[in-house]
Parts: structure tokens; sequence; C-alpha cells
């Protein structure tokens, strides 16, 4: 069993429900991620986020990330926990948003301008290109970076535009093993550079998302006393796992543990039956 204990809050879904028209995508979700304290480690939060396609994940990365209004309910992040908006929670999407008429490098410090002044947002932007081995490349412009380089980069704009939040919205798919081992290295990092990065991972890959993760979330259906499933996506209490505590957190090569394989089988088995 690993060593840790939580402190305070640093991102709460209160109640948050959310209706397109007459369709409820998400009904009432109330869960919360607090900072994780490792005595002698400086380690972030790493939350995994499943559920069946089409059943509300890119929906609530949105709420999330303050770029939609949810219909009911209120996102809180950082300490002292206030109402998110725009521009608090990086988002990389599928589609990197990166300005194809500048360099690697611009790209980086007009994403740092957001938060520091010109000087110092130039340092920074030099700092996550070595930082995510991307230095050689500062020149290039977008279309002539890898799909790989592309990600590396919308990770690092992310990071250095937003305050310890980002959101990856399928980060594996599309990619070669070898990359994805990079991406999870990089995962891993951004999680270890300060204590209050949190890293939102959603995805289809379970295995490799669960191996990141502290925490994991499920979003899935409540049955009504017939069995029929109710209106609206929940992340009930026993959707909530803390792998923490359940001993299978924080260990490089988890993934060969027979405890890790018999929890991903558990999990794949609550998707499937989740709708
Ligand atoms: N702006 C919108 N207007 C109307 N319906 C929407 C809107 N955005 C999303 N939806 C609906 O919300 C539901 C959830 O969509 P969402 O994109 O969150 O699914 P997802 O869980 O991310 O699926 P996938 O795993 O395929 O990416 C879908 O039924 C979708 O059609
Ligand atoms: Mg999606």
């Amino acid at each position: 069993m690993s060593d840790h204990s939580y402190k305070e809050p640093l991102l709460t879904l209160d109640g948050v429900s959310m209706k397109f028209g007459d369709e409820l995508v998400l009904r009432d979700i109330s869960v919360q991620v607090r900072d994780v304290i490792r005595p002698g480690m400086s380690q972030g939060q790493v939350l995994g986020f499943y559920g069946r396609s089409g059943i509300g994940k890119s929906v609530l990365c949105r709420i999330i990330a303050g770029l939609l209004a949810p219909t009911a309910g209120t996102v809180f992040v950082g300490n002292p926990a206030r109402p998110v908006i725009t521009g608090d929670v990086g988002f990389v999407q599928q589609r990197y948003p990166l300005f194809n008429h500048r360099t690697l490098f611009d790209n980086l410090v007009v994403a740092a301008t957001r938060k520091y002044p010109e000087a110092e947002a130039k340092e920074h932007a030099a700092a996550y290109l070595e930082r995510f081995g991307l230095g050689q490349h500062r020149k290039k412009y977008p279309a002539h970076l890898s799909g790989g380089q592309r990600q590396r980069a919308a990770i690092a704009q992310q990071l250095l535009c937003s305050e310890h939040f980002i959101i990856l919205d399928e980060p594996f798919s599309g990619l070669d093993v070898a990359m994805i081992d990079e991406v999870k290295k990089i995962i891993l990092e951004v999680t270890t550079f300060n204590d209050l990065n949190t890293v939102i991972i959603v995805s289809h890959d379970i295995a490799a998302t669960t191996a990141l993760s502290d925490t994991l979330w499920l979003l899935g259906y409540e049955r009504d006393a017939a069995g029929h499933c109710m209106p609206g996506a929940v992340i009930s209490k026993q959707h909530q796992y803390n792998l923490a505590e359940m001993g299978l957190a924080w260990q490089p090569g988890i993934e060969a543990s027979p405890a890790f394989g018999k929890l991903v089988e558990e999990l794949k088995q609550e998707i499937r039956n989740s709708a």
C-alpha cells in the first residue's frame, strides 16, 4: 500500500447536468479531485475517464474546461475554489489548435504570454521545448512536425497557458506503440512537474490510461426498478475508483501485475454493461 494522503479539493463538480434540447446527456454529477500528497515527492493527480462512445465524455470535458455552461450545477477549480472560467483548464482536443503561420517556438510564446510578460514567456516556452524534446524543431512550422511532435507541442502549449489543469481527450488514438509510450512518459512528467498539476485523460485505451491514473471515473446509466437505463449519464459511487487505495497507482510496470489485469477486465465489463 502506498504512503499517501489528501489535502484540499482542486476540482469539484457540484450537481452538473447537461441537456441539449430534450436530450439529457449528463445528470446531477458530483465528484471531486483532491490534492494527493506523497512524502518527499512532487506528485500531481491523474484522472482517467471512461464511458461508452456518445455517453457524454467530451461534453463533460468541455464543461470542466469552462468552454460550455452546464444547464445545472457548477465546476469549481483551484484553491480557494472558484467557478471555472475559460483558460483555467487546458484542453488538448483531437485536432490541436496550433497557428500554422507561426513557428513551433512562437506558438508556445503566444500561449505563454497569456500568463507571463513577454521576456518571461519566451523563457518558459524555451524551457518547455527542451523539456518535451522539441528543442531542435523550434523553428519549424506546425505543418512540418510529425503527429507525435504536434501532440507534444499541443500539451506544452496548454500547460503554458493554463493553471495546472489539463484535459487530454483521446491522447493515444492514432499513435504508434512507441509514440504511445512517449505520450505516457510526458503525462508522468507533467504530473511530477508540480504537486498541483492535474491531468484528466479521456480514453478508450483502458490499460494505458489505468496504468497512469490514480483515480478513475466511469460514466454510466442508472437503471430503474424495471431494469431500464434512466436518461442522463452519471458517475456513481461504485464507478469512482481510487487506485492509490487499491495499491495500483504510481508503479512502473504495473501493467504486468495480475491485480492490474483483473481490474482492467472488470472495468471493461462495467463499460460493456453500462448501456
Ligand atoms: N452541441 C450539441 N448539441 C446537441 N447535442 C450534442 C452537442 N454536443 C454533444 N451532443 C450530444 O451529447 C452526447 C454526448 O456526446 P460526447 O461527444 O460527449 O460523447 P463521448 O462520450 O465523448 O463519445 P466518444 O467516445 O465517441 O468521443 C451525444 O449524444 C452528442 O450527440
Ligand atoms: Mg468524445
